[in-house]
């Protein structure tokens, strides 16, 4: 059965807060996901300096050639260099890393669209998406076959942390989730919270959609000493699996005592109108406890 595998990583951090050693495990993992692509959901960096973006290209073109999308998060936007911040906030960005803000990718018998969240001269910690951004998804994801799955990648979260740690979603969260459900978007990939969340947009907007919401896959901070609330010190990275029947998002966590990222949990979610079909288990490795 045909199933595009993609690996979610995100808010690496170039800079202070960034571990080399995690991130050379992870490279030496990337490897063995026998994967079709891989996302960056955004914070490359710790203050968008120069070095800090070539470490991260650097970082990237070690990595296997496969395709990936990468889009910026707030991090990658000088936040007190003010006259870049409000004129030039992504010129450094487009230079090293890409210069398309909000790349679409087609790999397998998935299509993700990219959208750069953040928004440098207004709402810099809670992100934004705008209309013309919800009008792309739409072309984007019209342009394409129906059994196609359709996900979009966005550094800032759509709804609010899921735990007791503070966190509003981005203003306007529910208009682009309204409209996500309704271009039949499967899956939203995130990052900016620093600690996962595999789950249903349900849980949090369960308004006139009830019967059909997105995905909502948010990734850790996968390479720095950044993580927050369950996953504080902890780093993690997402497995995708985009089946024609199910997808499936398997956790991993990363064990300092083994220099090892191992799955931690494994969440399979039938495809809108499929049968549930859970002979899935071959393709990931049994889950570890820690
Ligand atoms: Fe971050």
């Amino acid at each position: 059965m045909m199933s595009t595998r993609i690996l979610h990583i995100s808010d690496l951090h170039f800079g202070p807060p960034f571990v080399p050693e995690v991130a050379e495990v992870l490279l030496q993992t990337i490897p063995t996901l026998d994967l079709d692509a891989i996302v960056v959901s955004g914070d490359l960096t710790q203050r968008a300096k120069r070095h800090q973006f070539e470490e991260a290209r650097q970082f990237f073109d070690r990595m296997p050639n496969l395709p990936m999308l990468v889009i910026p998060g707030n991090h990658d936007v000088a936040l007190w260099r003010i006259y870049e911040r409000f004129f030039k906030p992504h010129d450094l960005y487009r230079e090293i890393i890409s210069d398309n803000l909000n790349p679409i990718l087609k790999v397998g018998n998935v299509i993700l669209v990219g959208l750069d969240s953040t928004a440098p001269r207004r709402s810099i910690s809670n992100g934004r998406i705008h209309r013309n951004q919800l009008r792309l998804c739409e072309k984007a994801f019209a342009s394409v076959p129906e059994d196609m799955v359709r996900i979009v990648v966005a550094h800032h979260h759509f709804a609010p942390g899921h735990d007791r740690v503070f966190d509003v979603a981005m203003p306007q969260a529910r208009r682009a989730i309204d409209c996500f459900v309704e271009q039949k978007v499967e899956m939203i990939l995130g990052g900016h919270l620093h600690r996962s969340y595999i789950g249903s947009s349900l849980d949090f907007f369960p308004g006139h959609h009830r019967d059909r919401g997105v995905i909502i896959t948010q990734c850790g901070t996968t390479t720095s000493s950044r993580g927050k609330g369950r996953e504080r010190d902890e780093n993690t990275f997402n497995l995708i699996e985009a089946g024609s029947q199910a997808l499936t998002v398997t956790h991993y966590l990363y064990f300092e005592e083994k220099h090892k990222f191992e799955p931690i949990s494994k969440h399979m979610f039938p495809r809108s109108g499929r049968p549930f079909d859970t002979d899935t288990s071959a393709t990931t490795p049994p889950v570890a406890n820690k």
